[in-house]
């Protein structure tokens, strides 16, 4: 198993990097072109927020990132290393270990617990069951869920098993987070404590990639690439991007507790996220 892709260490290689990539998507004899020669490259600790219409290649491009699936045809860098030539246990250790995936519908297990649910990557990673619901734990009380591990996504609000959903993306602490459409189905409070999860984990030092088509969402991010129709129509910088952007109508920090009776309140936020 090759435990040097994605290293916590600077980089001489940019962390992704996308040449050329097309993805055709087949079913029967219909044929949908949902990438097409989309090149991206994206450096060690950066924040990109990728925009672009309903239907533009966003989320196919997020799979391809996430190792979830592969292109047609291009060259999918990750840390160096051409992802086609990883084998199968290659891949499952860079998806368990060395990526957090935050989805628009939070992809939580309705069956289980908050605490449980974001013990998951650990199982896969190996980890010992004490150790995994302390880490857990700990992964709640970042996001200002500590008094909530017992619950089940179902008894939890939207914004709440948004943000259970990224304690288990960082449970494992990844070097990159891939967050699609995040915020898609949250209020604004609960947009703008997502933002700030993300926000201290790039202060953290982690690469976030953000798909959104918001375009203040998009503004917490340091860099915006826009896709139409499969291909790449843009990649800017923001003049004044990065963790210091979180929309205006941020008006309190993330990772707050919802009951501060609990005596949770000052102990979440990810700034604590090791390595
Ligand atoms: N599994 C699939 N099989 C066939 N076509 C697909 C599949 N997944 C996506 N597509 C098509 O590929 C194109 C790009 O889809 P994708 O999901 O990447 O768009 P998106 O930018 O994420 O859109 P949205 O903002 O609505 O989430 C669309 O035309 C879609 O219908
Ligand atoms: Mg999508």
């Amino acid at each position: 198993m090759n435990t040097t892709v994605i290293p916590a260490v600077e980089m001489e290689f940019p962390l992704l990097e996308l040449r050329d990539v097309s993805k055709t998507y087949r079913s029967g004899s219909l044929e949908v072109e949902a990438l097409r020669g989309a090149c991206i490259t994206i450096r060690q600790g950066e924040y990109v927020a990728i925009t672009g219409p309903s239907g533009s290649g966003k989320s196919t491009l997020m799979h391809l990132l996430g190792c979830l699936d592969s292109p047609t045809s291009g060259t999918y860098r990750l840390a160096g290393q051409d992802v086609s030539t990883m084998s199968e246990e290659e891949l499952a250790d860079v998806r368990n270990r060395r990526i957090g995936f935050v989805f628009q519908q939070f992809n939580l297990l309705a069956s289980l617990t908050a605490g449980r649910n974001v013990e998951l990557p650990l199982c896969y990673a190996g980890i010992r069951r004490t150790e995994r619901s302390s880490m857990a734990r700990e992964a709640l009380a970042r996001v200002g869920l500590a008094h909530r591990v017992e619950h089940r996504p179902g008894e939890l609000s939207g914004g709440q098993q948004q943000r259970v959903a990224i304690a288990r993306a960082l449970v494992g602490d990844p070097a990159l987070i891939l967050a699609d459409e995040p915020t898609g189905n949250l209020d604004s409070t609960s947009t703008t404590d997502v933002l700030g999860l993300l926000a201290d984990l790039h202060a953290a030092g982690r690469t976030i990639v953000l798909i959104t088509h918001e375009a203040d969402v998009a503004a917490a991010a340091q860099r915006t690439v826009r896709i139409l129709d499969g291909a790449i129509c843009a990649d800017r910088e923001h003049v004044h991007g990065g963790r210091h952007t979180v929309p205006e109508r941020t008006t309190h920090r993330a990772g707050r507790t919802d009951t501060p009776e609990t005596g949770e309140t000052g102990k979440t936020g990810v700034q604590g996220v090791r390595g």
